[in-house]
């Protein structure tokens, strides 16, 4: 089918049963393996602030969803929180449109810059971006850690707080990838705090989720020796767990401690811009 036959909708346009199903297609073949269902794109919507009004899909005229591009808004900053072009539409310039029409959404609320992140290796994906205008800020990584079996006393005292606590206090990084933003990790049902000694002004803390997968950590940050720190709890805290963790800033004060207490790379993105006018 021609792409000019194809209907642009807001995402609000399907039922939240079919948009996950549209974003499960529309991920097919991804570089990580991704699953999408109604509860877990309503905590992606409501953790990381996509507006679904201003999202969009392509549809064609049976109703097939063709492509779905997320956007996701604070202030005048915009944020591509999913994007993808289903199997049978792809390798015919979709994603270039696609590209194109969620550029013309973010302008058409006002927004001033949008930025978004894409695996290092996902070079359709960073065709599309490129070609788009949008420019490479850094690298951030995924770094996973497998259990550490039976519990060994902690190097370093370092109390579970309160994670309204650490949410308050000034983080040393002014500016952290989108789904690292205090905003949102307030907003996490179930997040649990873990901060190196001296809770009212910590020198690192981790932010995390315990799940079924195991311990998906939110965010981290301090030096080298408050990430040792802060990982040797949670690898006593829970020796049984494997352990994720997101979007960390190649470079990073914290990078050399986690490295050195066992975290691995298991995934690299560009973090990308654009300024909108
Ligand atoms: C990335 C994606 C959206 C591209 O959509 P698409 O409609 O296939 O892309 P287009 O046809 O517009 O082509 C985009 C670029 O990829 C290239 N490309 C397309 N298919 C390709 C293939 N099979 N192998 C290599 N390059 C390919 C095109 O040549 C084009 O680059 P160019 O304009 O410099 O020549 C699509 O592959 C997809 O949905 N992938 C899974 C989800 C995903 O990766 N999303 C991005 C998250 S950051």
């Amino acid at each position: 089918m021609a792409a000019a036959e194809l209907h642009l909708r807001p995402a609000t346009a399907l039922g939240e049963e079919e948009l996950a199903r549209a974003l499960e297609r529309a991920y097919e073949d991804y570089v990580v393996p991704f699953a999408m269902d109604v509860d877990r794109l309503r905590r992606h919507v409501d953790a990381n602030d996509v507006d679904l009004d201003s999202s969009l899909v392509l549809v064609d005229a049976a109703g097939d969803v063709a492509a779905v591009a997320l956007l996701a808004v604070r202030g005048e900053r915009g944020w591509i929180g999913g994007f993808g072009v289903t199997t049978p539409f792809r390798g015919r310039g979709l994603g270039h449109r696609l590209g194109a029409l969620v550029e013309d959404a973010a302008r058409q609320i006002g927004l001033r810059e949008l930025q978004l992140e894409v695996f290092v290796q996902n070079d359709r994906a960073r065709r599309v971006y490129d070609a788009q205008g949008f420019e490479a800020v850094r690298e951030v990584l995924i770094l996973t850690r497998p259990p550490s079996g039976p519990p060994t006393p902690a190097s370093l005292p370092v109390p579970a707080t309160d994670p309204s606590v650490v949410l308050s206090t000034t983080r040393p990084d002014p500016d952290p990838v989108w789904q690292r933003e205090a905003a949102g990790v307030a907003r996490v049902d179930g997040v649990q705090a873990l901060v190196t000694p001296d809770a009212s002004a910590p020198r690192g803390a981790m932010l995390l989720l315990d799940g079924a997968a195991g311990a998906l950590v939110l965010d981290v940050w301090g030096d080298a020796e408050a990430a040792r720190a802060l990982t040797t709890e949670l690898a006593r805290s829970r020796p049984d767990a494997a352990a994720t963790l997101l979007n960390e800033p190649d470079g990073s004060p914290a990078l050399p401690g986690l490295l050195a207490a066992g975290w691995r790379e298991a995934g690299r993105q560009v973090e990308m811009r654009k300024r909108l006018g």
